[in-house]
């Protein structure tokens, strides 16, 4: 396949950031290889329109698995690579962090560990167009108090085991950089939402919760702020990246949308009143309920985005109010894929609560 197509190995692929860049990266014209685990994150039915597309693999392996994740690199032989593979809910490394450590901080250095030595292999034009994305997260830089944006300088300060296995990991992928040379670039992201998102997390589980008739929980006072971005422009900025990112730099990918917690979900409420109404007719705020907060619960995130914007050229194209209107008209048509969601042990139950 000659440039500008490439072969991109996406790990992570059957989650929700994955599953949505697969069918960018496969849209673009690339050859895609998807490796995942397939833990309760993964659902396949999330890429049930592009399986049987000619440029894509599926590969089910774990991160972690030096064995499995070499012998990915020698049957798929990617031109890049974008790392999203993880354990993702701050919630779960609350009740579990172990698992956490295992996947994000192993499972990443097995990953670079591999790329290594399959990247000294290549061929030297090969070599020079290789990359290693690695995707993170804006919550590897704390808790902001009322004022403020992270910046790509500011200091990490990881206040969950999601949140310092996250950083662990960014602390790994730059070592790989500086140690061996390797093209690595990270990226440090806002929250996502859009379609195909696993509904443990606040934006589907307010719709769901909503349409069963159930208390819609919100934590604490409801004033802790999140930075909201269409899951769709953060997949179009890691194509850039991968494309235009400069080896050894770091981005912040975020649309400046902070909302308190209890705003959104009023929002959100607003949008399912307007798109099925209750059948009693009263709104769904009827049903928000303030519950116990979320241990160490970080206060406030704000992302300053201006580098990707100004030395990549990336924009944000969707609008917030646009984004959330169109997501919930996703929950509402697309019941058998929520539902499957909900199949194993997980009910929309609360998670980490000590
Ligand atoms: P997700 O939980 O929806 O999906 C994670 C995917 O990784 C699943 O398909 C799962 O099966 C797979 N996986 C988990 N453990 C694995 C392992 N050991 N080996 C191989 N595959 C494994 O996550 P997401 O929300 O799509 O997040 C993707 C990445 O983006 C993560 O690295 C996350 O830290 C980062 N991120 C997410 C957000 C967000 O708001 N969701 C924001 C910024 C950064
Ligand atoms: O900031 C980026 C991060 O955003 C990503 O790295 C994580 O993978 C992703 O899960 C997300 O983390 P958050 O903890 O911010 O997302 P979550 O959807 O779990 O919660 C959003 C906010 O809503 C947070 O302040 C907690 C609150 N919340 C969450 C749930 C699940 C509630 O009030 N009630 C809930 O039931």
């Amino acid at each position: 396949m000659s440039p500008p197509f490439r072969s991109i190995l996406v790990t992570g692929g059957t989650g929700f950031i994955g599953s949505n860049l697969v069918r960018r990266l496969l849209a673009d014209g690339h050859r895609v290889g998807n490796l995942d685990k397939l833990t309760y994150a993964g659902n396949p039915k999330s890429l049930a329109d592009v399986e049987t597309h000619a440029s894509y693999s599926f590969f089910h392996a774990c991160v972690a698995d030096e064995a499995g994740v070499r012998e990915v690199f020698a049957a798929f032989k990617p031109d890049q690579v974008l790392h999203l593979a993880a354990e993702s809910h701050v919630d779960r490394s609350i009740d579990g962090p172990l698992e956490f450590v295992r996947t994000n901080v192993m499972g990443t250095a097995v990953l670079l560990h591999a790329a290594r030595d399959y990247w000294l292999s290549m061929s030297e034009p090969a070599k020079a167009g290789f990359r290693f994305v690695h995707v993170s997260t804006d919550e590897v830089f704390g808790s902001l108090g009322s004022t403020g944006h992270f910046t790509e300088a500011s200091a990490y300060d990881p206040r969950s085991p999601y949140a310092a296995s996250k950083a662990a990991s960014d602390h790994l992928a730059r070592a790989w950089g500086a140690t061996y040379g390797l093209p690595v670039i990270v990226t440090n992201c806002s929250n996502n939402f859009g379609p195909f998102q696993f509904p443990e997390k606040l934006i589907p589980l307010v719709v769901l919760k909503a349409l069963r008739g159930e208390a819609i929980p919100v934590y604490g006072t409801g004033e802790n702020v999140r930075d909201w971005l269409h899951v769709e422009d953060h997949c179009a900025a890691l194509a850039l990246v991968a494309t235009r990112g400069i080896p050894g730099e770091t981005y912040n990918i975020g649309s400046n949308n902070e909302w308190r917690n209890i705003d959104l979900v009023r929002e959100l409420c607003r949008h399912l009143d307007d798109l099925q109404p209750r059948s009693d007719g009263a709104s769904y705020q009827d049903q928000i309920t303030f519950v116990p907060d979320r241990p160490g619960h970080d206060q406030r995130y704000a992302l300053d985005a201006s580098k990707i914007q100004r030395d990549l050229g990336w924009q944000p194209l969707w609008s917030i109010d646009d984004g959330l209107r169109s997501t919930v008209q996703w929950y509402l048509a697309n019941h058998p894929w929520w539902l499957a969601s909900l199949d194993g042990n997980y009910r929309l139950q609360r998670l980490g609560k000590l």
